[in-house]
């Protein structure tokens, strides 16, 4: 049924959760596990000097890219075991919209994520990304709680 597979991730347990039950329905299927990651838009500073910022805000861009990629490594090597083909991606931008561009520029039949993430204000069901994913999502959303 499901041939190719996304699974979002931030580096929560609950995405971990949501990637592994991505990645045994994607070896029940015989389909192919895309493990995805966003690092978010840094705030501005606006009011700092330009050459200043420069190198701060690419430093701690670079400092993100590490982490989300550090995440992937750790992710696809918790699912090493099941034998799939696994490949992962990291991009830049707004999480929930660079979601939904994923899944429309990689054709993926499914999407799965955590219903909850990192963010630490709780008593929500669902945060702000699995919240704006699964309605404008252009595939079926698996939503793991
Ligand atoms: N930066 C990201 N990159 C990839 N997937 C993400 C990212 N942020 C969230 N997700 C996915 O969305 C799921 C829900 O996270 P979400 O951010 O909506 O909840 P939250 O962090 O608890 O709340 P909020 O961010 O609104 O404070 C995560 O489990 C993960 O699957
Ligand atoms: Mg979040």
């Amino acid at each position: 049924m499901y041939k190719n597979i996304l699974a979002a991730v931030d580096g929560s347990e609950l995405s971990a959760k949501a990637a592994r039950h991505g990645a045994e329905l994607a070896a029940k299927l015989g389909a192919r596990l895309t493990i995805f990651h966003v690092v978010p838009p840094l705030p501005s500073f606006d009011n700092m000097s330009p050459s200043h910022v420069g190198n701060i805000h690419q430093d701690i861009v670079n400092e993100f890219l590490k982490q989300g990629r550090e995440i992937l490594r750790q992710t696809e090597e918790k699912l090493a075991g099941l034998g799939l083909d696994i490949s992962t991606s990291i991009t830049l931008g707004h999480p929930a919209e660079e979601i939904c561009k994923k899944v429309e520029a990689g054709q993926y039949d499914l999407l799965v994520m955590g219903s909850r993430g990192l963010g630490q204000i709780k008593g929500y069901l669902m945060g702000s990304v699995s919240n704006r994913v699964c309605r404008h999502a252009k595939c079926p959303v698996l939503i793991v709680r």
